[in-house]
């Protein structure tokens, strides 16, 4: 029986990483990316969704204006995994991240479960954006400038699982999410062209919608009304912000809402908007210092996001009255608000729509190009190393991973013209914090095993930290709905199929011999 745990060293690992042994010649990725352009990639992969379209429900349905303490909580986690990451990434700076950690922490088998368990991350994760950016972008063309579809065209924005209303009320099945497929493919031949170029390109999107969600929260700031964030008169402090427990009725559904459990349901909730930031560490053998820049990438774009989280939630809830924040687009009806209560004309505030769209949609789009550079990353590392064919073949010119583009721009393609939103959005949670709790645990343990490795960014207390980040990560995902841990295991046990038919015959770890 074969050894399934077997391990890469680390020194290979190093020496993979090592960017002195790339760039000679033949294709290897290219180290083009200093820490500005790190920490936006980050930016870029972090701020999108979540914060344009979950923070509303989440404030309406669970926590109130405590949502700001949603955000909290789910940032702190996230800095626990990102100071894991930093260590991990800084000390093995290759391109496959948590996968690539795994395989010398924990052996092959769990180095194949994580990477698997990214594909939920980075390719469902961008499916699921790319099926909000097509939302967003019929709402801009339709909503706000008023441009009329055709039925026919209508069903073309949609999935076929999903129902179309039509001017008249009627409905009809969707044929094909049209614009999600398409926002798929042009990332992916962003992508396709360069590191460079994709990191030209999110820094051009990365600023405008920095400016658009400073813009919200320095106008929104003034025009706040006090009385909005008082959730629980009975309370004072800090607790006044979270309405007590109660049952209330939420589009239609008797749900019981609010409390402390209902911030930290919302926590696992506004999880999906901190995604993303991870993906800097899968870039690592693009980077031009990884030692020094990636954990300033990791944790600079972290600690900027989680700031302005903090405070668009407080903007966005001292506006708005948190029970009317349950719509898909709650950051636009914010701005709305804060038009009218400064006095503007409805001229300005259509103007103002069209930018927080627009602002809305550019997020999206750079967040659908970290994750798909994010995948096409750990595809290369996979095959690399021999568990997965053909994703390890470098463009001559490029020097980008071509094939592993191609396909994950043709899978993103595909399933976005297909899948419901809501059936992947927390399958991208799930796996997101499963790989998560395998890096916390990583640390520590690579610790022990080799304390004689460099380490240019040191996790302080890791015996704290790493086992606390992992416990949080259980937790959070012990939130999540019984159909969702379902789909997580369907998934994997697909993965244990592909890896006993394909990966184990083909390791080249195992071919080597080495142990
Ligand atoms: N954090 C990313 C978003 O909110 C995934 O869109």
């Amino acid at each position: 029986m074969a050894n399934l745990f077997i391990k890469k060293p680390v020194n290979q690992l190093m020496k993979e990483g090592d960017p002195s042994s790339h760039n000679a010649g033949s294709p290897g990725l290219k180290r083009s990316l200093g820490a500005l352009n790190l920490t936006l990639l980050g930016i870029g992969g972090i701020i999108g969704a979540g914060i344009f379209t979950l923070t509303g429900a989440a404030a309406a349905k669970y926590a109130g204006p405590g949502i700001v303490y949603s955000f909290v909580a789910s940032g702190f986690l996230c800095a626990l995994a990102g100071l894991c990451y930093a260590e991990m990434a800084a000390m093995v700076p290759v391109a496959g991240s948590a996968y690539a950690y795994s395989y010398a922490t924990m052996g092959e088998f769990i180095a194949w479960v994580i990477g698997w368990d990214l594909i939920l991350e980075y390719a469902f994760g961008a499916v699921t954006v790319a099926v909000g950016w097509s939302g967003y972008l019929f709402s801009l063309l339709h909503k706000t400038l008023g441009i009329e579809f055709s039925d026919t065209a209508m069903r073309f924005t949609k999935g076929p699982f999903e129902l179309v209303t039509f001017a008249d009320g009627t409905t009809a099945h969707g044929i094909w999410n049209l614009p999600a497929s398409f926002i798929g493919l042009v990332v992916a031949a962003i992508l396709y062209r360069g590191i460079r170029e994709s990191a030209k390109v999110n820094n051009v999107i990365v600023f405008i919608k920095v400016a658009i969600v400073i813009s919200f929260i320095v106008l929104g700031w003034a025009v706040v009304d006090p009385s909005n964030w008082v959730g629980n008169p009975a309370v004072s402090g800090f607790a006044s912000l979270v309405p007590a427990q109660q049952e209330i009725v939420y589009q239609g559904h008797n749900v019981t809402a609010y409390g402390w459990p209902g911030v930290l349901t919302g926590a696992a909730v506004v999880f999906f908007a901190y995604i993303g930031f991870d993906a800097v560490s899968t870039t690592a053998q693009e980077a031009k210092n990884p030692a020094r820049d990636l954990p300033i990438g990791i944790l600079g774009s972290l600690v900027i996001c989680t700031i302005l989280y903090i405070l668009m939630a407080l903007v966005m809830t001292g506006v708005v009255h948190y029970d009317q924040l349950g719509v898909p687009d709650p950051v636009a009806v914010g701005i709305d608000r804060i038009v009218e209560l400064r006095g503007w004309s409805p001229g300005v505030k259509g103007a103002f729509t069209f930018l927080v769209k627009l602002g809305a949609l550019a997020g999206l789009t750079s967040v659908i190009l970290v994750l798909i550079l994010g995948q096409t990353r750990i595809f290369y590392a996979m095959a690399k190393d021999g568990l997965l064919p053909w994703f390890d073949r470098v463009h001559p010119k490029y020097q980008t991973p071509a094939t592993a583009t191609v396909l994950t721009g043709l899978f993103v393609a595909f399933c976005g013209g297909l899948i419901p939103i809501e059936i992947v959005g927390e399958l991208v949670s799930i796996g997101t914090l499963l790989a998560f709790m395998l890096v916390c645990i990583g640390v520590p343990l690579l610790r022990r095993s080799h304390p004689e490795y460099k380490r240019p960014f040191k996790v302080p207390a890791p015996w704290l930290i790493g086992p606390l980040g992992a416990i949080s990560c259980i937790w959070v995902m012990s939130g999540l709905p019984l159909d969702t841990w379902i789909r997580l295991f369907v998934w994997l046990a697909l993965g244990f199929g592909v890896y006993f038919g394909y990966g184990i015959r083909h390791s080249k770890l195992r071919k080597g011999g080495r142990k």
